[in-house]
């Protein structure tokens, strides 16, 4: 069995994994991680390993107490102080530039380093546990859809790894990934909205794409089903006329189709179903996936960016 429920003696044995430079897959409020000790470069190529990322797609350090932030970089200037006094434990990275003393492949060789504390009591208490950071990507084959549950990780590493079991996560996106090296820029849009970081940073601006060599893992083909997955309006949806067809609407209905899934209207909700759906939608597979694209609104950004980037 490799799901295990967060136990004080798995917590002990997961940090025992942890500190022996391996990988233990665990819960946070965004999405499932694959963790491992940041200042393990062993741990690290396990992690990049399993995921099968490239080695230039830095990772994110994980922390469950702001004062670990100065183990990773001596620029925790004012402005991080107070976006970790308001988004923090949540789901908001920020980069700076990192310390020598932390490994180049925890960071892609970036000179820089993603930090965030997540909000999600299991993490928090395994974090504690470790006593330092944790570096992990989502807990998915790289390119394939994020997992949401402890079950979604089982399947893409099948005994390979101990999974602690979280729940399914709350927020169902990862997080906000805003860079604060050079000018304030938003990498990749999350729960974490645009508009509540400029009230703090005003000049804070959302890039569209950030390109390869600033961030990786915002490529244009990420977190995409196996089976072909298009975006389509919602008078196309109510059009939709093929057996071998498969449709996640919002307000569409499909004439006719091989299954129907219906998402929630607000987008709180429909990003908490968003990969699960997804990945029963591939499941299913097919000649397709049609997804009803939700109102181009800021509210919607984030998922608007993870459609964009699973569908062609
Ligand atoms: O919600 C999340 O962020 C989840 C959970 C597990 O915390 N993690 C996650 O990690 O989504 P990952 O590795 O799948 O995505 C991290 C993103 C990538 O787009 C990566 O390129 C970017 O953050 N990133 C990490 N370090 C960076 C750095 N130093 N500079 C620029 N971008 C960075
Ligand atoms: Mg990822």
């Amino acid at each position: 069995m490799t799901i295990v429920n967060p136990t004080h003696a798995s917590l002990q044995q997961a940090v025992n994994i942890l500190e022996e430079g391996g990988v233990i897959a665990f819960p946070t409020e965004t999405v499932y991680g694959l963790g491992c000790d940041t200042f393990n470069e062993d741990g690290i190529a396990a992690v990049y390993e399993l995921k099968g990322r490239p080695k230039n797609n830095p990772t994110i350090a994980h922390i469950h107490d702001e004062s670990i932030a100065a183990q990773l970089t001596d620029h925790w200037d004012e402005r991080c102080e107070v976006l970790a006094k308001k988004f923090w434990p949540g789901p908001l990275t920020i980069v700076v530039p990192k310390k020598s003393s932390v490994p180049l492949a925890a960071c892609g060789g970036f000179d820089t380093i993603a930090i965030r504390m997540p909000n999600h009591t299991t993490a928090l208490a395994l974090l504690s546990a470790f006593g330092g950071p944790i570096s992990a990507p989502s807990a998915n084959p790289s390119g394939y859809i994020s997992p949401t549950t402890a079950i979604h990780v089982e399947q893409s590493f099948g005994g390979g790894v101990t999974v602690i079991d979280g729940g399914p996560c709350d927020c169902g996106i990862e997080s906000t990934v805003l860079s604060l090296v050079g000018e304030p820029t938003i990498l990749r849009p999350g729960s974490v909205s645009l508009e509540s970081l400029v009230e703090i940073i005003p000049n804070t601006a959302l890039v569209e794409q950030a390109s390869q060599s600033e961030s990786p893992g915002t490529a244009k083909t990420h977190y995409a089903p196996n089976t072909k997955t298009t975006l389509i309006e919602r008078e196309f949806m109510n059009t939709l006329a093929n057996p071998d067809v498969i449709a996640i609407a919002i307000h569409g209905t499909p004439r006719i189709t091989k299954q129907v899934f219906v998402m929630p209207d607000n987008p709180v909700e429909y990003a908490a179903k968003l990969y699960a759906t997804l990945r029963d939608a591939d499941a299913i597979g097919g000649q397709g996936i049609y997804i009803e694209e939700p109102p181009k609104t800021p509210e919607w950004n984030a998922i608007l960016n993870r459609l964009a980037r699973a569908s062609t």
